[in-house]
């Protein structure tokens, strides 16, 4: 299988076809996302919230996150031979094993954790290395604009591609008063714009814009020469991202959802309901029927008996 680098994604950037994101947590989100054909596997930091079950993405510490980065690493380098995709014609689906040599396996990107990046540039390079060295990650993302732009160079020249994290900045909920649109002012989209300069000149090879509006983040993205990955941000965009658990309805009922997640699966409603129909059959002694058991024959069993 052919490997999905950053060439490939200034291939479809220059075709102005949008490149496809998703993050992934461990060896199975990372399978999936990888034989569903995402050109880009994002180890995203949201992992603090839907894979450890942590009030925000602020408390998940590196070592936390490398052994998440690892676990996905082997999923997308065991998908080396053969891939199963489901081709979608106007009326039927057809499910085959694709021709390795047209298929991609794709880029993985992980967030600096906050505490990791920060408070110089050299600490943040040596978690962007321990990223690739310890993670087998190929680039990192971290959050900020254009007051990370030293970080961003110093990481970027260490030849790791740094994709720089702007608009809303999960890590800095705080200051920015909550999850909040960002760029939706004058003034908030003429920073969202500097910040979006400034990142690409430092380096960035790519640029995530949360939560803008759709106009703000198309007009962020023409001013761009290199691509744009868009959440919450609209179509206009080069590539969209959406974390995965959400995007698969892979979660209980109440959790809060921002209005941009579409919800494509009902993966928990599955599960769950899997998992209750065991449950009634454990109960009432219908699993396991004598199918799901190992034959043995009479004469030992009367052997046995005795
Ligand atoms: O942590 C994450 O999942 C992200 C999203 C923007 C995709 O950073
Ligand atoms: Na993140």
């Amino acid at each position: 299988r052919k490997k999905v680098t950053i060439q490939t994604i200034q291939n479809l950037y220059k075709k102005n076809e949008p490149i496809t994101v998703l993050t992934a947590s461990d060896f199975p989100s990372g399978h999936v996302a990888d034989t569903a054909g995402m050109e880009i596997v994002l180890v995203g930091d949201s992992l603090a919230m839907v894979a450890m079950g942590m009030e925000d993405t602020n408390e998940v510490t590196m070592d936390e996150m490398l052994l998440h980065c690892r676990s996905v690493n082997r999923a997308v380098k065991s998908a080396l031979t053969v891939s199963i995709t489901i081709h979608t014609y106007p009326s039927i689906s057809i499910l085959h094993h694709q021709n390795a040599s047209t298929s991609h396996s794709p880029q993985q990107i992980a967030d600096l954790p906050m505490g990791s990046y920060e408070t110089t540039p050299e600490k943040a390079l040596e978690s962007a290395i321990r990223m690739v060295k310890e993670g087998g990650m190929k680039g990192v993302k971290l959050e900020g604009g254009a007051e990370m732009a030293s970080t961003i160079r110093k990481i970027s020249q260490a030849g790791i591609p740094v994709m720089a994290h702007i608009g809303l900045t999960p890590q800095r909920q705080h200051s920015l008063g909550g999850f909040r649109v960002q760029g939706k002012s004058a003034a908030g989209a003429v920073k969202l714009l500097r910040d979006a300069l400034a990142v690409q000149k430092a380096g960035a090879c790519m640029v995530l814009i949360e939560a803008v509006p759709p106009e703000v983040a198309e007009i962020v993205t023409r001013r761009l020469s290199v691509p744009t990955i868009g959440i919450g941000s609209g179509n206009g965009c080069s590539g969209q991202v959406l974390v995965q658990v959400d995007m698969l309805g892979n979660f209980p009922e109440g959790r809060f959802l921002p209005k941009f997640v579409k919800t494509y699966a009902d993966v928990w409603g599955e599960a769950r309901r899997g998992i209750e129909a065991y449950r009634e059959e454990v109960k009432s002694r219908a699993f396991p029927s004598v199918e799901y058991t190992y034959p043995v024959s009479k004469e030992v069993l009367e052997e046995f008996e005795k």
